[in-house]
């Protein structure tokens, strides 16, 4: 008896865009026609179908440590991004951080034969298969080994720069190689949280359009920052800190900060995503992401934090609190440990609430990238200085209240 074959690449390539469509990360024709044509097979060829066309991203490339190194990114969040990026047939556009060069076909295809595509891979290897897979499917793709935080001045100007890496800088290439009025799209972390940024050039100054959460594989080279990493509880402890932006931290009292007992301060805010809270608490001094180990949680060693990976959190010398919610997410919280538990949650708390009385989940971000040294504009949230420029970071809600 024959078996079944299983559905064909097409069928599954057909089925991903209805998904795609459904979720909402597919929202115009373009897209939906450039994602139901490119075979994501043909650029993963050591992957099995179902993977290929499936939700998650497919890790192509590892380090000694197996820390992934090159992936395809998640379908979900290649088609948001190509959204918020708004390609034209036409287009110049460069793209930082080829990976295995499914993205760039995608962009050869929305671009069309009167627009032009260059994308840079930091890494040899993963060029070659890059460029291999692209000869296959007869995509036109300008591929070039080197450090995407120069850019690539030999085909600039670009309408349209797309970075595919998580990045803590918005490097001065990217802006100098844009046209004026043109869109950067870029990952960025911006006290340790990152967001896919949409940011359109006016003269020096690059303005967000659009702020999408998302997770990104770091941008290696010249311009990497890595974030702070503090267990507390000793290696592989309870919890851990990853603190951003050089912020000074007592690596050594914050690590014992579960010796002490914890103390727990509700807040009587419902559940929210994280998208705009974030920000908000992100100007307290020791602002961090506190990743949580699920068993301790599960075991009622630890509070449960906001999300499967952890929560943010602050730390304050050698008190450590997160944000925590009550088993049917009908309200957040803030838990604590350390000498000063109880204060430290308390002004957690404090926040969370003037957050919501301020606008909460209606409240919107928008960020500004000035270049470096640009003193900050007044109503800025939270201003950030990296290497090449000064982000500033907006948070407007009053005038939703009326
Ligand atoms: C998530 S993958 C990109 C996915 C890719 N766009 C695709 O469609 O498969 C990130 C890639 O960025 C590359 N990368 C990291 N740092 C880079 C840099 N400084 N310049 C250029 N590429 C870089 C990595 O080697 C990796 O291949």
């Amino acid at each position: 008896m024959l078996s079944s074959s299983g559905p064909s690449a097409k069928e599954l390539r057909e089925a991903m865009v209805g998904r795609l469509r459904g979720e909402g990360a597919i929202r115009s024709a373009a897209v939906a026609a450039v994602m139901g044509e490119v075979p994501r097979d043909a650029f993963v060829p050591g992957s099995a179908l179902a993977e290929a066309y499936g939700s998650g991203p497919v890790v192509t490339h590892r380090d000694e440590a197996g820390v992934a190194i090159s992936s395809a990114s998640a379908p979900g969040v290649v088609a948001t991004m190509l959204e918020q990026l708004d390609v034209r047939e036409g287009h110049r556009v460069l793209e930082i951080g080829t990976g295995t060069g499914y993205n760039a076909a995608l962009l050869a295809l929305l671009v069309g034969s009167s627009g032009f595509v260059t994308s840079i891979e930091f890494d040899d290897d993963v060029a070659g298969s890059a460029r291999e897979a692209l000869s296959r499917t007869g995509y036109a793709v300008e591929l070039v080994v080197g450090d995407g935080a120069l850019g690539w001045d030999a085909s600039a100007p670009y309408d349209r720069i797309i970075v595919t890496a998580g990045a803590w800088d918005v490097c001065d290439a990217w802006r100098e190689q844009l046209v004026d009025g043109g869109l950067l799209l870029v990952p960025l972390r911006m006290a340790g949280l990152t967001r896919s940024v949409a940011l359109r050039r006016d003269g020096e100054v690059l303005r967000s359009e659009s702020l999408v959460p998302c997770g990104f594989i770091p941008l290696r080279g010249g311009d990497a920052v890595s974030e702070q990493n503090v267990w507390v509880g000793g290696k592989d402890g309870d919890l851990l800190l990853r603190i951003d932006d050089g912020a000074p931290v007592d690596a050594e009292a914050a690590g014992r900060a579960l010796e002490y007992p914890g103390a727990a301060v509700w807040t009587g805010v419902g559940f929210v995503m994280p998208e705009i809270l974030d920000f908000w608490l992100a100007r307290m001094s020791g602002f961090c992401r506190v990743l949580i180990s699920r068993d301790a949680a599960d075991a009622g060693r630890i509070a449960s934090p906001l999300f499967p990976w952890g929560s943010m959190g602050v730390v304050s010398g050698g008190t450590v609190a997160y944000l925590t919610v009550t088993a049917d997410f009908s309200q957040i919280g803030v838990a604590a440990y350390g000498p000063d538990s109880q204060e430290l949650a308390e002004q957690v708390a404090a926040q969370i609430g003037a957050w919501n009385a301020d606008g909460g989940p209606r409240m919107t971000v928008s960020v500004e990238v000035h270049p470096t040294g640009t003193h900050p504009r007044p109503d800025s949230w939270l201003v950030l200085e990296k290497k090449d420029s000064t982000v500033m970071i907006a948070m407007r809600g009053g005038d939703l209240r009326q």
